[in-house]
C-alpha cells in the first residue's frame, strides 16, 4: 500500500551514478519508488518488514532494507541497488561461486544477498566463516539452508583474492 499522506513532492537523489529526481509522497517506501518509477526491479520484496533483506540496497555506503526508508529520508543520497552491484568487480566472481555452490535457488534472496555480500567483500576481502555470517546476517533464505550461501561467499573472496 502506497501511503498518501500529504502532498507529492519532488525528490532527487543519485542512484547507480544517476542523479534522478522523482515526484513521490514522502512516505513512499524506497524499495516502491526504485521498483515502480525508477523500473530498477532487481530489488525484491519480501517481508516488506525489515526481516528478510530481500530489498537490500546500499544508502551513502551502509546496507539498509528500503522496504523500511520513507524515500524522502533518501533525499540527497547515493543509492547503490542489484542493478549498480553489479557494476562492482566482485560481482561476476560471486555470481558465479553462487551458481557453483548452489547459492541461489528460487532466487528471491540472490539480489539482497549480493547485495549484502558485495557490501561484506568491500569491507574485509578475506573474511572468515563468522565474518560472512555476520555479513549476511540480516538476509533470509528459505531454500538453501543458508551453508552454500556461506561457502559461495567465501569461494567468491578466494577467487578474487588471488586475481
Ligand atoms: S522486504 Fe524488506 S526486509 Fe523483507
Ligand atoms: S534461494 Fe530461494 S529464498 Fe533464497
Amino acid at each position: 500500500m502506497t501511503p498518501n499522506r500529504g502532498a507529492k513532492r519532488e525528490i532527487s537523489f543519485v542512484v547507480n551514478g544517476d542523479h534522478r529526481t522523482v515526484c513521490v509522497y514522502p512516505m513512499e517506501r524506497l524499495l516502491d519508488v526504485l521498483r515502480q518509477q525508477l523500473s530498477l526491479t532487481g530489488t525484491k520484496e519480501g517481508c516488506g518488514e525489515g526481516e528478510c533483506g530481500a530489498c537490500s540496497v546500499l544508502i551513502d555506503g551502509a546496507l539498509v532494507d528500503s522496504c523500511l526508508v520513507p524515500v524522502a529520508q533518501a533525499e540527497g543520497a547515493r543509492i547503490v541497488t542489484i542493478e549498480g552491484v553489479a557494476a562492482n568487480p566482485r560481482f561476476s566472481a560471486l555470481g558465479q561461486a553462487f551458481l557453483d555452490c548452489g547459492g541461489a535457488q528460487c532466487g528471491i534472496c540472490t539480489p539482497g544477498m549480493m547485495v549484502a555480500a558485495v557490501h561484506l567483500l568491500d569491507r574485509n576481502s578475506a573474511p572468515t566463516m563468522d565474518d560472512i555470517r555476520e555479513g549476511l546476517s540480516g538476509n533470509l533464505c528459505r531454500c538453501t539452508g543458508y551453508l552454500q550461501i556461506l561457502e559461495a561467499v567465501a569461494e567468491a573472496a578466494r577467487r578474487t583474492a588471488v586475481r
